[in-house]
């Protein structure tokens, strides 16, 4: 059985803060492998794929909007219980209260915008994985 995978994003607000290479050093120091990893501009198609499930959620404009305002970072990381470890890396959605120790709480904050800035995205289950990989790695 093969090692399971995940897709990691260090969204426009970690690229543009400067914060890429400490998440992904988080991540590799955590032990998983970096298998893939590129830095992307967005597009609407892209995301309407990423998102897919969230249509229609009040939420879900005006995230596409932000990711679609400057470049990402993507990335797949490789290991055991990979999808679960990097979602406790980091950290609630909510960056405010998101854990001290986690990505989110240690670098996140509310900036007093509509739009939820926290830094980064992980896929949710081995299923999103693979959809999610084949989207930004195709
Ligand atoms: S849900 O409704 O429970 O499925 O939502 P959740 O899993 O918490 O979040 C799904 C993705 O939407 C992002 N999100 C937001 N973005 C912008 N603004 C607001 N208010 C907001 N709320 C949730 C959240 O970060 C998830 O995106 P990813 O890219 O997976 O982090």
């Amino acid at each position: 059985m093969s090692a399971e995978r995940t897709l990691v994003l260090v969204k426009p607000d970690g690229v543009s803060r400067g914060l890429s290479g400490k998440i992904l050093a988080r991540v590799e120091a955590k032990g998983y492998r970096l298998i893939d990893l590129s830095l992307v501009s967005a597009t609407r198609e892209k995301l309407e794929a990423h998102y897919a499930e969230h249509v229609g959620k009040p939420f879900y404009e005006p995230l596409v909007e932000f990711m679609l305002s400057g470049p990402i970072v993507a990335a797949v990381f490789e290991g055991e219980r990979v999808i679960e470890g990097f979602r406790s890396l980091a950290g609630a959605t909510e960056p405010t209260t998101a854990a001290p120790g986690t990505i989110r709480g240690d670098f996140g904050r509310d900036w007093g915008l509509k739009v939820q800035q926290n830094l980064v995205h992980g896929s949710d289950s081995v299923e999103s994985a693979e959809k999610e990989i084949g989207i930004w790695f195709s």
